[in-house]
């Protein structure tokens, strides 16, 4: 049995990834604010384990409380062969220059980007610990991460913060018995609501605005299906965590 712990599961490139990972042999915990019926009712039609919790990622005690109770569920959890943490919930916004960033829409960007990442990584890795079970972290990070992009600050800076501490976990855990397997992983562009919401933007907010308008004309952004069949098929495999931070087209 697999015990796969799945966050922003209720659209997009998550959405995709829980469908592709619902099987009897795995327990899927998926995390949003908001529910997935579809994805409840193909777990029902193939007698797949799902337990989808709704939480806001950007409330710190709401997310204090889900990862108490998601450790509980980790440490007495038997009969598992591997456990896997997958932090795949993000937001772009707040796009603007960053003249303009305000405190509460900041922090709440850093809280669900990086904080709930982090605070998710770490009981995963406490209340596994104790297991006799692989253990694989997966961290949806950015092209964002690595190259600068005007009108991003937020987004690119959490994403690069969140591609550190994933090799801090590798840092922290080097050389141990049972050391998890981590990678910040960039997925490509991909055709989300998140796409919508950058297409949506304002050019003085973000100047990049047409390349993106274009990628989509063109048809050049990824379906979440084809991008989540190559990431499950990558965490599954023996390629994955071989490096740190990593990028799914060159798999
Ligand atoms: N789309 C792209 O081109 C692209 C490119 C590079 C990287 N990425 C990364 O890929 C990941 C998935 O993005 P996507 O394009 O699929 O985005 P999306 O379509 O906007 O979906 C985002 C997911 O995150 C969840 N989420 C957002 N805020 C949340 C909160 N406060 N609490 C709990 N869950 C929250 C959403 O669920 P609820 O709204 O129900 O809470 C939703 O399930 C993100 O980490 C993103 O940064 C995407």
């Amino acid at each position: 049995m697999e015990f796969v712990i799945l966050t922003g599961a209720s659209r997009g490139l998550g959405a995709a990834m829980a469908e592709r990972l619902l099987a009897p042999s795995r327990r899927l915990v998926c995390i949003a604010r908001t529910a997935n019926e579809p994805l409840a009712a193909q777990a029902r039609a193939r007698g797949a384990p799902l337990d989808h919790r709704l939480c806001d990622l950007g409330d710190v005690a709401a997310t204090a409380a889900l990862v108490q109770s998601l450790g509980e569920a980790l440490r007495s959890a038997t009969g598992v062969s591997r456990f896997v943490l997958v932090n795949n919930a993000g937001v772009v916004e707040p796009i603007c220059r960053i003249e303009s960033l305000q405190a509460a829409a900041l922090a709440r960007a850093l809280q669900v980007n990086l904080g709930a990442a982090m605070l998710l990584a770490s009981v995963f890795l406490a209340a596994t610990e104790a297991h006799d079970a692989e253990r694989r972290i997966l961290n949806i990070s950015s092209g964002a991460a690595r190259h600068p992009v005007s009108g991003w600050s937020a987004y690119c800076s959490a994403k690069a913060a969140l591609d550190m501490f994933t090799r801090c976990i590798a840092a922290e855990h080097a050389g141990q018995d049972n050391a998890p397997r981590v990678c910040a992983l960039a997925p490509g562009v991909i055709d989300t609501d998140m796409q919508a919401t950058i297409r949506a933007a304002d050019r003085i907010d973000f100047p990049p605005i047409e390349r993106f308008r274009k990628l989509k004309a063109d048809g050049a952004l990824g379906t979440p299906e084809a991008v989540a069949a190559r990431i499950v098929a990558f965490l599954e495999s023996d390629e994955f965590g071989v490096r740190e931070i990593d990028d799914i087209r060159d798999h």
